[in-house]
């Protein structure tokens, strides 16, 4: 009899996420409707920013927020290379230069002291803004990091696509939740099926700033404005009536290059639906992690692990370990898949293009070489938890 297959990450939809989808279904709108005003509100009510708004994927929410933030050719950002390749293609949509700074290897985040030498080394000016990555769910410490973009006039986009519901501590002993907006111009999310909350494909962006608030909106539409006071053609021309600044309900001005970057109601459905559950899969996961941390903690096949950190929200459980590619294989020969977060991004052979080499980032490059991404998902159970356990162990026998 074949075991069932554990794979590293899976969504998990209920009755009454099916229920919501087919009730949006049979609603008046399948886009552009009010679902997607009240997930977003919820949404900004979970994590704690002011603005939320929704769009097509997390990839579409990065390259949103480089568009509001004006990035354009030559503009020099700094991100992390253990990432998805998303975190710095959004810099170059827009025709930016990424500038990769190695990460901490304790943390697998990116390392700010490295980040400020970085800033040191060069001409204030040289960079525009930072895109910190909170990996596996582990929260970068903002407060720190905005510190230095105070200094260097930099602004923050916090890419908490593996962390919503994880936070800091900052010096003040105030819980941040990541994405709250509180140390950064914007946060982005994803609702890809193995992220907290899934609605197939989808993301979010989280800002406290109104007037960026307003040019995403426009973005994510074309570059389509309905607002009045910023209309910009002659109000005869709109056949309006000057005088009372009246307009018909059908003009619109499209002002700037945007996009179609949309979420749906019924993904909106789905999306209210799942964040509902977002705190008892958090829960979860901190358990399916604690078990984890508990088994391999003194095992000597593991040089470093995830382990139990205040605010993570264990969208990752990473293993760094010996004989990496013989314990992906073992585990995949039985049925439990994991995966490689990640393939460090500056050796992306399209970043290679601008001279990136091995031995530029040498804590990602040591890290890639042992760590392995073991399942984590709300939907295990005990059992499923136990047999990733005990077959890791036994690989090691
Ligand atoms: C860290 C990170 N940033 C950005 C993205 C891009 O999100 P999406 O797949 O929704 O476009 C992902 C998704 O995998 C991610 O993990």
């Amino acid at each position: 009899m074949s075991t069932k297959i554990i794979p590293y990450g899976k969504q998990n939809i209920t009755k009454e996420d099916i229920d919501a989808v087919v009730n949006a279904l049979n609603g008046d709108y399948l886009t552009q409707g009010p679902t997607i005003l009240e997930f977003e509100k919820k949404f900004s009510n979970y994590i704690g920013s002011k603005y939320s708004i929704a769009v097509s994927n997390g990839t579409a929410a990065l390259h949103l927020c480089a568009l509001a933030l004006g990035v354009k050719n030559g503009d020099k950002v700094i991100t992390t290379p253990i990432t998805f390749a998303a975190s710095a293609n959004c810099i170059r949509y827009c025709e930016g230069d990424v500038v990769f700074s190695d990460i901490d290897p304790e943390t697998y985040l990116i390392d700010l002291e490295k980040v400020e030498e970085l800033l040191v080394q060069n001409p204030k000016g040289t960079f525009k803004g930072i895109i910190p990555v909170n990996f596996a769910g582990r929260a970068v410490n903002l407060e720190k990091l905005s510190e230095l973009a105070k200094k260097y006039d930099l602004w923050i986009i916090e890419d908490a696509c593996h962390a919503p519901g994880g936070y800091f501590i900052d010096s003040k002993q105030v819980k941040q939740n990541c994405g709250n907006g509180f140390y950064a111009d914007f946060a982005i999310f994803s609702f890809h099926p193995v992220k907290h909350i899934a609605t197939g494909e989808g993301g979010m962006i989280t800002t406290n700033d109104e007037k960026l608030y307003n040019k995403l909106l426009e973005l994510r539409t074309h570059g389509i404005t309905k607002d009045s006071i910023n209309f910009q053609n002659n109000i005869d021309f709109a056949n309006g009536i000057s005088g009372e600044e009246y307009y018909h309900g059908w003009y619109m001005e499209m002002q700037n290059l945007g996009f179609n970057y949309r979420f749906t109601d019924f993904q909106a459905a789905l999306g209210i639906s799942q964040l509902s559950r977002a705190e008892a899969g958090l829960i979860r996961r901190k358990q399916i992690a604690k078990k984890y941390r508990d088994a391999f903690i003194n095992k000597e096949f593991i040089i470093n692990q995830s382990g139990l950190v205040e605010g993570h929200a264990y969208h990752l459980y990473v293993l760094e370990v010996k004989d990496r590619l013989g314990l992906y294989n073992y585990l995949k020969q039985n049925n439990i898949y994991c995966q490689i977060h990640y393939i460090p991004c500056h050796l992306m052979p399209y970043y290679r293009n601008f001279g990136w080499k091995e031995g530029d980032m040498p804590n990602a490059e040591l890290y890639y070489k042992n760590c392995i991404s073991i399942p984590m998902f709300p939907g295990m159970s005990d059992d499923d938890i136990e047999r990733v356990i005990s077959e890791i162990c036994k690989f090691y026998e």
